[in-house]
């Protein structure tokens, strides 16, 4: 199939803030997009030619900076990266609705990661150019759709693929909820009590699984949310943002550790997944991290092929 055809009927939102934004047929379209993308990328060098695109850290990033820098020059554009890691968050030096209007004026396209989802939010209203989340405290839909695209690759379509999340009902977890019910998949979120996922994106989720057939479950015990599944998917425990928590959380999500013992109860063939940066000894043991059941650095890699996906349906051609 050739770009053209692949990218054509894909008629997305402008921007990407939350994936929720796609309907199943649109994610299923971005990741034959994602494939053709990295089986063939000398078709997408030019693409993006002339297009320029700010990308505004407010948090610190390794994979999602590099993956959005790297892919877009790959696809003949430019970035400039705007550091807020250290300087004053958005929307403290100057409104958010200025730096909205004023970044429309010279560049194609925004990529943020922040602290608050409504900064995104009031970006997006403010700007008329795609926005799209690099990570936000309620959103990660960047990385869940490079998750699904590395369990595509790995386990062949995604109907009724049984995924097990265990740890905080965090961004991460929300994505992964998110595309999975549009992918049609069997969830399994384990979470001590008070960091299950958020109501309304269960609700969401729920209302898309009606059409495909997908299965949310919301669990205590990470043992039964483990129990057969084809893949067990970790995160920190302590998200960017949430740090005065830290001591708090250690001993909450001790039990939900994953090692060798939890890996155990998964089916023989599951993989371990996490988004990375992971933390040894805490939310996964170094000995499953490292094991060859880990697909931790081909979810990495694959964040180059699904985010140039996205720029490509919101800005190719
Ligand atoms: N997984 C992920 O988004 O990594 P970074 O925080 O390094 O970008
Ligand atoms: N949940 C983590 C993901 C980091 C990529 C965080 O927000 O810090």
């Amino acid at each position: 199939m050739t770009a053209t055809t692949l990218t054509a009927p894909l008629l997305l939102a402008n921007d990407m803030l939350t994936g929720a934004e796609w309907s199943p047929a649109q994610v299923k379209q971005l990741l034959r997009l994602t494939a053709d993308i990295k089986a063939h990328p000398a078709r997408y060098a030019a693409t993006l030619r002339g297009k320029f695109f700010a990308l505004i850290f407010e948090k610190p990033s390794l994979r999602t900076r590099v993956t959005f820098e790297v892919g877009i020059q790959s696809m003949g554009g430019a970035t400039v990266f705007l550091d807020h890691t250290q300087a004053a968050r958005l929307g403290e030096r100057e409104a958010v609705v200025d730096v909205a209007r004023n970044l429309e004026r010279w560049v194609h396209g925004i990529i943020a990661r922040v602290y608050d989802q409504t900064v995104l939010e009031e970006l997006a209203a403010n700007a008329r150019i795609p926005v799209i989340n690099a990570l936000s405290d309620r959103f990660h839909p960047c990385q869940a759709l490079a998750d699904y695209f590395t369990l595509e690759e790995k386990f062949g379509a995604l109907r009724g693929f049984r995924l097990a999340y265990v740890g905080d009902g965090n961004n991460v977890c929300h994505s992964l909820i998110l595309l999975g019910a549009r992918l049609g998949a069997h969830l399994r979120i384990a979470t001590p009590a008070n960091y299950a996922p958020a109501a309304e994106i269960i609700a969401d989720a729920k209302r898309v699984a009606r059409e495909t057939r997908a299965k949310i479950e919301l669990l205590n015990d990470p043992r039964e949310a483990v129990a057969g599944a084809q893949a067990v998917y970790t995160d920190s425990w302590t998200s960017m943002g949430f740090e005065a928590e830290t001591a708090v959380r250690e001993n909450v999500f001790a039990p939900f550790q994953v090692n060798r013992e939890m890996m155990a109860l998964a089916a023989p063939d599951a993989v371990f997944m996490h988004c990375l940066p992971a933390h040894r000894g805490h939310e996964v043991t170094a000995e499953v991290l490292d094991s060859a059941r880990s697909i931790a650095l081909d979810q990495s890699e694959n964040r180059m092929y699904s985010q140039k996906a996205i720029l490509e349906t919101l800005l190719g051609g």
